[in-house]
């Protein structure tokens, strides 16, 4: 980052003692008053840059009280008016973004403008995953710096623009420049306020194996929360909203996206206050947060991300995938086409030998798979899940020998290999618990809490996270493994550290976090060619924080084609569709016993990276051949799915028949448009649907796909496709899948 005199898209007006931070379509605006209160003016479309402070009112509200600068002024109020961070102890009723306790008992702060920076290139964010700048004119900087009233207490926000993608990232920081120890009660990334009310918000709740359903909240005069208390993201909310008009739809309408690069408990609260204006407040989960801050230490809270479209969801969603894909992911292999991988843990389960291993790779090779993946029960005695987690030592009676020597056979026999590893975690009946029961959180005297027998290594020890670093080279190294699938399946409890002290427990669960970010980091350094994808029980950490480390993520336990129509459309709001790891399962599908075609199954891992979770030997001739065109259809149009524009065409929550979507080709060369049917309706009239994307002005050359083969429709106008639609008829089967492919000519 450079310090800049002038700044392009960030401008700073001393008439008005006005912030504008400007994107190519989105504006955002603070102002710092008579009293160097910092207000929040403006968030939206892209404004001409007046000062916005005219848009509320200061009006004198019963029981709203006065900063005792304002005493006599009964119309300013803290409790009223748009504040830009706001905190508990300056008379706002409302939920903040920053509570400190102090020596004496007391708590709250009241910070002002004291100066500000403008830098050329995004901020960093040492030891935590952020969005980054390749070159300085990617990204501009403002740093806004405050000093409580009070105290020497100093906060910093920092701000970065990104103007192509409509982002702007925002992360504060609280310096310690007192004499005194300060607790951090709570402490959020950023707060957003609102002085009108009309947003409804959109998130994405969910479950194990029904992650990220798309639901839409109205927001009453409460406070609405999203909120993972379970030490990651989670299965159970994502860290993600979508703050968005009532008439919002993926074409149009505002749409603010929300979403924390951070992959621990969270909380995402809106707040309709009793005025009817709107807080949301994002950061770090502060049910289990309690940071200690000594004189001259400074906390630096996660990131938050924001993107606002007006131009409806989709808009908004393809700006945050370019987003990610351009200046988030940190691994080599952001961009790349990823390699078709067969999975062997639905597969085998933990049932596997050696012999069996090579035929699924044998097979793999003739059906053109790129990579064979080696799931669970490799390791330690690991025939169950109840036992071995930790022992991270090759199980070499199973594997008829070392891993290396498995790995080199199975890349003479033509595949690339990958590993599964699960580094967070240990079984009590392990080497590594009788050696280090300590290394696990528990509370001293208290049976843990177990989830899949197991409990969680305190990862906010640095010894842990050499053990794991450790462990993960020596396996690494063992062999010529490229890939690396690192799961994590269980949720956290019993947050105690046997290395810290009463007075520094609440900061375990954040400790952990970092100590996770950490060994993820000595990945990235060490292993610049590995393809490390994310797991946790399927996507409960599937957020922006993992996705600076790991390029995809497993997306859900559920492999079903029709469950996962719904979890991919929901993760796809926040999360590109090189992130969403998909496989074609067996049938009857393991978690919901429903029978599906190949093709169905293939058009549907084909909405992100794709690849195979079954004995490839069990699929009969003609799936095998299907199979086959599948791969070389996928290694053709890799880039339309991986790096193109995305549009949800038809929501499968709201048509019970069919779902769509459609992927774009950057340059507009080519589109995919795949239909899922989810049920049958006998005498149902053909659907029209309306593409969405292409080069108005160009013709383009449909083929027809589907299980059977392919044929050619003819050419049709971008213009029609776009506005009169193309008929597609109904299914005549259940589960059918087709896709259209769009070639301009
Ligand atoms: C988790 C993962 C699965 C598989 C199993 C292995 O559930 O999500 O894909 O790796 O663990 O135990």
């Amino acid at each position: 980052m450079q310090l800049l005199n002038n700044s392009k898209y960030i401008i700073y007006n001393d008439k008005d003692n006005t912030f504008t931070i400007n994107s190519n379509k989105s504006t955002y605006q603070m102002k710092v008053d008579e009293n160097k209160s910092l207000l929040h003016t403006w968030y939206g479309e892209k404004t001409v840059g007046s000062d916005y402070s005219y848009i509320f009112t200061h009006m004198d509200v019963g029981f709203s009280g006065n900063p005792g600068d304002r005493s006599t002024d009964k119309t300013y109020s803290f409790d009223t008016l748009p504040q830009e961070f706001p905190q508990y102890g300056t008379g706002d009723f409302r939920i903040n973004a920053l509570d400190v306790l102090w020596e004496n008992g007391t708590r709250g702060t009241d910070f002002r403008y004291s100066s500000h920076e403008f830098y050329s290139g995004k901020y960093n964010l040492e030891g935590q995953p952020h969005f980054w700048s390749r070159e300085d004119n990617e990204a501009e900087t403002l740093v806004i710096t405050l000093k409580d009233r009070f105290s020497e207490l100093k906060l910093e926000l920092y701000y970065s623009v990104f103007p192509e993608f409509d982002l702007i990232t925002r992360s504060a920081k609280l310096i310690n420049e007192t004499s005194e120890t300060v607790f951090i009660k709570n402490f959020a990334s950023a707060a957003l306020d609102f002085v009108y009310s009309d947003f409804e918000v959109l998130h994405l709740p969910g479950q194990h194996t029904g992650e990220r359903n798309a639901e839409i909240t109205e927001l009453g005069r409460n406070i609405f929360q999203v909120r993972s208390t379970r030490g990651t993201s989670s299965h159970q909310h994502n860290p993600s909203i979508i703050l968005q008009g009532k008439d919002t739809t993926e074409l149009v309408g505002e749409a603010y996206g929300i979403s924390l690069v951070y992959s621990g408990g969270f909380n995402i609260s809106c707040e309709k206050d009793q005025l009817g204006q709107i807080r949301v407040v994002a950061g770090i989960d502060d049910s289990n947060f309690n940071w200690k801050l000594k004189a001259g230490e400074s906390f630096e809270t996660p990131e938050l991300a924001l993107s606002y479209s007006s131009n409806g969801r989709g808009e908004l969603s393809r700006n945050l995938h370019n987003a990610v894909n351009n200046n988030l992911i940190k691994s080599n292999w952001v961009n790349k086409r990823r390699p078709v991988l067969v999975n062997n843990w639905e597969a085998t389960y933990f049932d596997f030998t050696k012999d069996k291993i090579l035929e699924i790779v044998r097979k793999a090779k003739e059906l053109n798979f790129d990579l064979f993946v080696l799931d669970d029960g490799w390791f330690g005695k690991r025939d169950l899940d109840i036992s071995g987690l930790g022992d991270w030592i090759p199980n070499e009676a199973k594997l008829g020998g070392t891993l290396g020597d498995l790995a080199k056979e199975v890349n003479e026999l033509g595949l690339d290999f990958g590993i599964w590893m699960e580094p967070e975690m240990v079984n009590e009946d392990s080497d590594l618990y009788r050696t280090h029961p300590e290394w696990a959180l528990a509370i001293p005297g208290k049976s843990p809490v177990r989830a899949r027998t197991q409990l969680v290594l305190d990862f906010s020890r640095k010894d842990v996270q050499d053990f794991a670093i450790e462990a993960l080279d020596n396996v690494l190294q063992s062999g010529n493994i490229s890939y690396l699938k690192w799961d994590m399946n269980r949720s956290l409890f019993d947050l105690y550290s046997a290395v810290l002290p009463a007075d520094r427990q609440g900061e375990v669960s954040h400790r952990y976090v970092l100590g996770v970010y950490r060994v993820f980091q000595h990945l990235l350094d060490n292993y610049p060619d590995l393809l490390v994808e994310g797991c946790s029980g399927g996507g409960g950490r599937f957020d922006l924080g993992m996705l600076y480390y790991t390029p995809q993520i497993w997306t859900s336990d559920n492999t079903d084609a029709i469950d996962r129509t719904r979890i991919q459309h929901g993760t796809s709001f926040f999360y590109p569709l090189s992130t969403i790891s998909a496989h074609v399962s067996a049938v009857p599908n393991h978690q919901n016993q429903r029978v599906v075609p190949i093709s169905t199954r293939a058009a549907t891992a084909l909405q992100g990276a794709f690849g195979y979770e079954l004995d490839l030997n069990t699929l009969t001739e003609a799936e095998q051949e299907f199979t086959k065109k599948f791969i070389s259809f996928y290694n053709e149009y890799w880039e339309t799915v991986q790096k193109g524009d995305y549009y949800r065409i038809i929501d499968p929550y709201e048509d019970k028949y069919i779902t769509a979507w459609e992927m774009v080709d950057k340059s507009k060369n080519n589109a995919i448009l795949v239909v899922v049917y989810k049920d049958l309706m006998t005498g149902r009239l053909p659907k029209l649907i309306r593409w969405q994307g292409l080069d108005r002005n160009a013709t383009y050359k449909l083929t027809l796909y589907n299980g059977e083969g392919r044929q050619v429709l003819g050419e049709y106008k971008a213009a029609d496709l776009e506005t009169a639609g193309l008929k597609i008829e109904q299914a005549s089967r259940n589960y059918d899948a087709v896709w259209y492919v769009a070639e301009k000519m």
